[in-house]
């Protein structure tokens, strides 16, 4: 059996206080959660050892949202993925497509960066997706087999059965669109099936999360479909009460 992993991605939100608070609200209804269901929050550098301080003992797990390509040095402004493994935590995610859009994160920038998280025995949350003009072009299965090839294809064995995928049509993130669950399971089967080309048998184990516009309301049906096996959160995963349900999607 995959595991289920449901992480929310707090982006640029959340006072060090209030994320403090969050963690605790999501802490205080973990047992609403479904069993065998993966809890991850990814809160921004300021307070992400403050909310893994705070995780400790919740079975809440703590994933930062991005790490340096470089291992130290004369970087101002990067944080290191050795850095962030001190302070207890376990996930980084990369390849956003707000980092690719935003911050130029290319193919060769994110290879780098999943070289030091592997060297610092943080678990990727490896991330790709299609623009609307590309899903619109029908380019969106070459769009993503790009995005897993240039990266995930240069991961030794041992490392790829630790990845986790996001699949995230840049379309839906943040829009109140939400891809549908046939859209979702046809392009996930499709990545796993990617997955299967280099690492064989091993894609069956790797756990491809959706992400874009998931909520309370289409978790179910999203998780309703064989190849999806849980959700990247942006907006849903800033209140405690929605996230603890958007995980109960598992249960419907
Ligand atoms: P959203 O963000 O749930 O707010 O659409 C998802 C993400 O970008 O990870």
């Amino acid at each position: 059996m995959r595991k289920k992993i449901v992480a929310g991605n707090w982006k640029m939100n959340t006072t060090p206080a209030e994320g403090v608070e969050l963690l605790k609200g999501i802490a205080a209804q973990m047992s609403e959660v479904p069993q065998g269901v993966t809890m991850v929050v990814a809160p921004p550098f300021t307070h992400l050892s403050m909310v893994a301080e705070a995780a400790k003992g919740t079975g809440i797990h703590v994933s930062a949202q991005n790490c340096a390509a470089e291992a130290k040095g004369a970087y101002t402004g990067e944080v290191s993925a050795q850095m962030i493994a001190s302070l207890g935590v376990e996930y980084v995610i990369l390849g956003h497509s707000e980092r690719r859009q935003y911050y130029g994160e290319t193919s060769e920038t994110l290879n780098k960066k999943m070289v030091q998280a592997y060297a610092n025995n943080l678990i990727p949350i490896y991330c790709v997706g299609e623009k609307l003009e590309e899903r619109e072009a029908g380019k969106h299965f070459d769009v993503v087999r790009s995005q897993v090839e240039e990266v995930v294809f240069n991961l030794t064995p041992e490392q790829f059965a630790k990845l986790v995928i996001a699949y995230e049509p840049v379309w839906a993130i943040g829009t109140g669109k939400t891809a549908t669950s046939d859209q979702a399971q046809e392009i996930h089967a499709f990545i796993r099936g990617v997955l299967a080309e280099k690492f064989g048998a091993a894609a069956q184990d790797t756990v491809i999360q959706y992400g874009g516009s998931a909520n309370p309301g289409n978790a179910a049906e999203l998780f309703s479909k064989p190849d999806v096996d849980g959700g990247l959160i942006g907006g849903a995963s800033l209140k405690a009460g929605d996230f603890i349900a958007v995980a109960q999607g598992f249960k419907a």
